[in-house]
């Protein structure tokens, strides 16, 4: 059984379940930037924590949540807020194994819902942009949007309908079983640390991270049926902001909502990406003979992803719950996203490095 340190018994604790994924380590670094919260989190691995392990208000167990419900039953009892952040969230591996990612997006994390409901625990959940699937509103709302996905061959789909499960079962739980909880869908996030961009399988990364890998390593850039498919891309720091003020929860207000967290004004599409990576690569003498190399081709999603792929064509937020009520916008627009994140791969600059 994990011990915990003791902290200070005043402060709120905060345990997040993967804390070592892309939004879990740039969470806790802002955490412990901006409020006096003790963080406790638990992952598999630790290397993206590197700037805040060793932290005083910083307590991390290198382990698999999966494997040891009693100890996250633990963890959960020690803490005020709940952010089960572990999931697969990659599209590639929603056609090729949507096995793996039921058992881990939905087994595992109804248990850690339950484990909040009985020890009467705050749980932030992550929803996703996805669970919109493919509703044709010109910007998605968290209370009027339909949620509408393709058909069971169409295996893509798994990860929206499960998040979207969680969803409704946290929702029923806060109406009809005293849960309290908030539930928060970023819009593609974006940043430094979300998929490893030395990785080489094809598909094995979201799409800013396989562009940039193919470039570097002088693969050519393929654009899924053509690239017209168009994103809505926010920078991570704007988006933690936001699930600061979440966890902050001024007076109650995110208890028992829903909110988008996304850039509306940074529509893009893919093909676009491709387009400002390349030309960005360019801005570094360094990389730029790559960048006059990059070939930019297109390939059919069927190839790419497999037959069981399909595909949201827009997805836009509508961010009116988090701007009117928790008083957030997103700051950073797209060429200095792409810039921070290049500048971060290429110059090994990282705005997360010193607290
Ligand atoms: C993602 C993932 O499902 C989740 O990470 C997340 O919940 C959600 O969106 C989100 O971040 O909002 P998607 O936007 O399709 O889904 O993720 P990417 O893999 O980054 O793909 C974006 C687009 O680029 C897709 O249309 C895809 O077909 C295209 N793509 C991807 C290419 O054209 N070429 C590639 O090499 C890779």
């Amino acid at each position: 059984m994990i011990e915990f340190r003791t902290m200070n018994s005043e402060k709120k604790r905060i345990l997040i379940l993967g804390a070592n994924g892309f939004i879990g380590s740039s969470l806790v670094w802002k955490l412990l930037k901006e409020t006096d919260y003790e963080i406790t989190g638990v992952d598999l691995s630790d290397n993206k924590l590197g700037c805040v392990l060793g932290r005083e208000r910083f307590e991390f167990f290198k382990m698999d949540a999966i494997k040891n419900k009693a100890d996250i039953e633990e963890a959960v009892k020690n803490s005020d807020v709940v952010l089960p952040l572990i999931a697969v969230a990659t599209p590639a591996l929603y056609v090729k194994d949507p096995v793996r990612v039921y058992n881990l997006d939905f087994e595992s994390n109804v248990d850690v819902i339950r484990m909040c409901l009985k020890h009467k625990k705050r749980v932030v959940f992550p929803s996703t942009s996805e669970v919109y699937g493919m509703c044709p509103d010109e910007a998605f709302d968290e209370y009027s949007s339909t949620l509408v996905l393709g058909p069971i061959e169409k295996e893509r789909w798994i990860y929206s309908c499960i998040k979207q499960m969680l969803d409704r079962l946290i929702w029923a739980y806060g109406n009809h079983e005293g849960l309290q909880f908030t539930l928060f869908r970023p819009f593609n996030f974006i940043g430094p640390r979300l998929d490893d961009i030395r990785a080489t399988k094809e598909g094995s990364s979201r799409v800013i991270t396989q562009f940039a890998h193919n470039i570097l390593n002088g693969k050519p850039i393929k654009l899924v049926n053509g690239g017209l498919q168009k994103r809505c891309f926010t920078y991570i720091d704007d988006g933690v902001e936001c699930i600061v003020k979440i966890i902050q929860n001024k007076d109650g207000c995110a208890d028992g909502r829903i909110f988008n967290i996304g850039n509306p004004d940074e529509e893009h599409s893919v093909k676009e990406l491709a387009e400002v990576l390349v030309e960005s690569f360019r801005q570094y003498p360094d990389y730029a003979a790559l960048a006059e190399k990059a070939v930019i081709e297109t390939v059919s999603g069927d190839e790419y992803y497999g037959a069981g792929y399909q595909d949201a064509q827009r997805r836009v937020p509508s961010i009116g719950q988090a701007k009117n009520i928790l008083g957030w916008t997103p700051k950073t627009d797209f060429k200095t996203s792409i810039k921070k994140i290049l500048d971060y791969h290429l110059l090994g600059k990282d705005d997360e490095a010193c607290l």
